[in-house]
Parts: structure tokens; sequence; C-alpha cells
């Protein structure tokens, strides 16, 4: 049936023919696909020969650098979607300007589909379109791999003069470039995320969901531009990526469980936040954090837990950081308990927490500073192999508040004493 269609009409008709017997019937599509494909199949992995490809060329997209391409997305998304069988929307080269965008499932085909971005898509620099907490979203999907050597830029040194988070209080908070939420099984690798106007990658109420070799950057003084920020998902693997930005590198608040960060350098940035939990009354528990061989570069935290003084009860617990490499890091380790207030009691528990083989250079004096709760003291934090050398001249020291540390191998800074 698909093959009756004539390759020789017009391509937005082949395809929207195509779109027809898709939704009118189950059969295939792969002369369309064919044509819309081009060259794709870049980045070489295997395809699947059913795989249809829908290209948003097709579906009216220009690369003028100048229209909004929103529209003609969501449609190439909505095609990709509806087609019952194996589908790729592609973003061929060129650049892209495009407003908020809804990629929305649940998708008919077999998961996973795939989005390729081989172009740059630009955020529209207008505020006012925006009226959500991202630009771009991905959600109710399961099975979906977000791939390629393009980029997604968020324009966000036009508008960080809105951004009033800063001043305390109540803020709004600007568009995240992706937002993931409730998306399951996913892979995102490879493509950059670059001057987000809020965070960077958001990946909220998911499940597993890889995340591998992206490069993500902002300027070091961008306000709340964190790199990925997790929340309320579980078997979350971020491995290989390159996060320079002006907020938190990676930052897991309530809800996520499972979540491992393998082979990630940070800098510039606030460095691996755990928190700021305890935030709002009945947040979720965190347990199952695994920060391993990763690099911190100049940032103003290395390490991080901070629950918010007078926050309600809640856990925080198995938190494992080993092989961690410190360059010029303020703060390298440290929990605080009293974040945002100082003088009200964190009821946020935290437990089994493990500093293995930290290593490497600070800038602050206080090197190690495990500041907890009055209410509900530390227990089980371990310190193994940590040696860490001040780029100043003042000998590097521990502090401990409400939490008796347990101590093994080499230690720089001394151990807080008993
Ligand atoms: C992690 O780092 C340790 C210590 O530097 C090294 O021995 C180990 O091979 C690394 N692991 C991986 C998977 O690279």
């Amino acid at each position: 049936m698909a093959m009756a269609i004539s390759l020789k009409s017009s391509a937005n008709a082949v395809l929207l023919s195509c779109i027809v017997i898709l939704l009118s019937s189950s059969s295939g599509c792969e002369a369309n696909g064919r044509v819309g494909g081009g060259s794709i199949g870049a980045g070489g992995h295997k395809r699947d020969p059913s795989e249809i490809v829908f290209n948003v060329l097709k579906f009216g997209a220009v690369p003028d650098g100048k229209k909004d391409n929103a529209i003609e997305f969501i449609r190439a998304w909505r095609a990709a979607c509806d087609s019952p069988g194996k589908a790729r929307l592609v973003i061929p080269a060129g650049n892209f300007i495009a407003g908020p965008i809804v990629f929305q499932g649940p998708c008919k085909g077999p998961p996973p589909i795939t989005v390729q971005l081989i172009g740059n898509v630009k955020a529209l620099p207008d505020m006012s379109s925006y009226s959500e907490d991202f630009w771009i979203t991905f959600e109710k999907i399961d099975g979906l791999i977000v791939t390629g050597t393009g980029t997604i830029d968020g324009q966000g040194s036009l508008v960080w003069k809105y951004d009033d988070c800063k001043k305390g209080g109540s803020c709004s908070v600007l568009p995240a470039n992706i937002k993931f939420n409730h998306v399951t099984n996913a892979i995102i690798r490879q493509f950059t995320s670059v001057d987000p106007m809020g965070f960077h990658i958001g990946i909220v109420l998911s499940q597993n969901v890889k995340v591998r070799r992206l490069h993500i950057r902002a300027p070091g003084d961008s306000p709340n531009t964190d790199g990925i920020h997790i929340s309320q998902s579980s078997q979350v693997k971020i491995a290989r990526s390159i996060i320079e930005t002006g907020d938190d590198c990676i930052g897991i608040i309530q809800g996520s469980t499972d979540i491992s960060i393998v082979k990630v350098t940070c800098g510039p940035g606030h460095g691996i936040s755990v928190g700021s939990l305890g935030k709002y009354p009945d947040e979720k528990d965190v347990r199952g954090i695994l920060v391993r061989n990763c690099t911190l570069k100049g940032t103003t935290n290395g390490l991080r837990i901070k629950t918010w003084g007078g926050s309600p009860p809640s856990l925080a617990s198995d938190m494992t950081y080993e092989n961690i490499i410190m360059e010029n890091v303020k703060n390298p380790i440290i929990i605080d308990q009293s974040y945002g207030k100082a003088n009200a009691p964190s009821k946020v528990k935290i437990s089994d927490v493990r500093f293995t083989n930290v290593v490497g250079t600070t800038v602050s004096d206080v090197a190690v500073d495990l500041s907890c709760s009055q209410q509900v003291p530390c227990e089980g934090v371990e310190l193994t192999n940590i040696n860490l050398k001040n780029t100043g001249p003042e000998p590097l020291t521990s502090n401990c508040v409400n939490v008796r540390v347990k101590y093994a191998g080499m230690q720089f800074p001394p151990p807080c004493p008993k």
C-alpha cells in the first residue's frame, strides 16, 4: 500500500498521506520512511530496517534561525508517536528556533521511540510564550531514546536578568531546557545542552532513565542553571558526562531512589548535591545514591547533602561517594542541615553515608564539614581514605556537629576530635 504512493509527489503530500494511512489502518509506511530518511543513520547505530523516519522538514519545519517551529516539531512527533511501527523523529542539520514543545505519549508503536537531534534547536527568546517550568518536555512515554550530536540552546543569557530566585522569597522558576516527566525506560545521550533559561535537564516522576555522554554547558555565574535535576524518580543512571554550569551539577531531591552518577566531570558550578531536602511538607525519602569516579573542578561545593532548617521529617539514607577527585573545590565534603534557616533544627534524618577515596585540592580551610541536625543527628557516616590538600597556607580542618564519624585509612584533614 505504501509503495503505491508516488515518490515524485511533494514530500508534504507523501507524508500527509502516510499519516492518513497510519491513522486509518495498521499497515506500514516504509516508502515514506525512506523518503524522509535521507542520509540519517548517523551515529553508527544499527537501525531497524522496519523503522519509519519522521523528519521535521517534511512537516514544514524551516531551519532559517527565525521561524518558530514548535508546531511543526509537535506535528512530526504526533505522527511518529501515533505510528503503529517503530518510529524515529529526526531533527536534521540546521538552526531551528522553537517555542514551548510538549512531546507527549503514550506512543502506539513498539518501544522505544527515537528522537535524533542532529541540528541546533534554539529557544524562542520571548518569555511571554512560556507558561510552564520547561521549554521542551517529554511526558508519559514508556521507551524513549533521545540521541544525536546536536545542541539544545535555551538562549538563557537573554533572560537570566528575570531570575529573581537569588533574592529569596517566592520566585518564578525559568523554564528548563528539557524536562522528562513520567518517562520510563529511556536513554538520553550525546547531545549538548547550552545556556538554559532555568535548569538544563529535569527528570521528574520517571523510572529507569540512562543519561550518557551529555555535554552540559552554561557560564559559571548563570542563575539556577542546574545541570541535571532529579526528583521523585528511581533507577536513574548518569554516566560519562561533562557538566559546566552555574548551579548544581547534579541535584537530587525528594523521592529519588537508586540513582547512580559515574564518571561525570563537574565544574564550574555548585557540585553534586543531595537536596535541598525538607522544603515542603510530606516529602518522600531519598535512598540509594551512588557517586563514583567523578571529578569536580573549581566548584563551590563538592559532595553536598543539604536540608532546610525547620524541615518536616523524612529520611535520606544509603549514599556512597567513591573515587572522587577534587580540583580547587570549595567545601569538598559538606553536610548542611540548617540550609536557609540557621536556628530551626531539620527533621530530615541522614544515615549511612560513606565517603571513600576522596582526593585532591580544596580552597577552603574546613575541608570536611558535617553539620547535622540537633533533633535527628546523622548516623552511620564513614570517611575512608580522605586525602585533601589546601591550595592556601592554612592547615585543613574538619568540623563535626551532631554526628559521630567512623574513620578508616588516611585522613587529611585530620578527623574531628572524639
Ligand atoms: C574508578 O577509579 C578507580 C580509582 O581511581 C580506578 O581504579 C577504577 O578503575 C575506576 N573505575 C572505572 C570503572 O573506571
